[in-house]
């Protein structure tokens, strides 16, 4: 499996509050096809890195505005279902209304030229959080759960900060310590690195 990156610009926006944002979009890429994780911001960028690769499914790590607004472009063009976990939405319906998406719950399995992708549920920076664990690559795509750095923000409607630590603690942290990052936004990091630098989340709060 290939794991390609792109960076696409614009706006989050949440509780009357707007903020210019960078987000990583990726592309999971095998003889099968391709699945995009998180195409956010620039549709045409997105469609131009796919090229005429078959889209097997947009996969959501959760649904804040700068991840999901233009899935229902992308399901259009596409023909391909969306996947969220339905713990998100409403955050999914302030960005786009009755628009329909498929249930992704915790366990589920993606295939890609026989590998897996693994969803895991990881609540707190919104509920429907989820993190994708591709073992045959050594690596998770956290979304925004986990950042270089430290968890996602929780400091605003729907997110909790001890429920983030929790999931980082009980269902990030477990995996291996050589484990690549690749979040939502920002640069990679490792789940040992994170892991190492746990009690300093805690104590500063964020
Ligand atoms: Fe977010």
């Amino acid at each position: 499996m290939n794991i390609e990156h792109l960076e696409t610009s614009g706006t989050f926006r949440l509780d009357g509050g707007e903020w210019d944002v960078d987000n990583n979009v990726y592309l999971l890429s095998g003889k099968e096809g391709v699945y995009i994780v998180d195409p956010a911001h620039d549709k045409q960028a997105i469609i131009d890195a796919v090229g005429d690769r078959k889209v097997l499914a947009v996969l959501l790590t959760h649904a804040h505005n700068d991840h999901c607004d233009l899935v229902p472009e992308i399901v259009g063009h596409y023909g391909a279902p969306a996947y969220l976990h339905p713990d998100d939405d409403m955050l999914w319906k302030e960005s786009n209304g009755d628009a329909t998406y498929l249930p992704l719950n915790d366990g589920r399995h993606f295939e890609l030229d026989g590998q897996p992708i693994i969803t895991i549920h990881t609540p707190g920076h919104s509920p429907g959080c989820v993190v994708f664990h591709i073992p045959s690559e050594n690596t998770l795509i956290s979304g925004d759960t986990l950042f270089n750095g430290g968890p996602g923000a929780t400091g605003r409607k729907y997110s909790d900060f001890d429920t983030i630590i929790e999931s980082l603690r009980t269902r990030v942290f477990t995996l291996d310590a050589d484990t690549t990052v690749l979040p939502g936004h920002g640069d990679n990091t490792t789940v040992g690195a994170e892991a190492a630098r746990l009690d300093e989340y805690i104590q500063r709060g964020y």
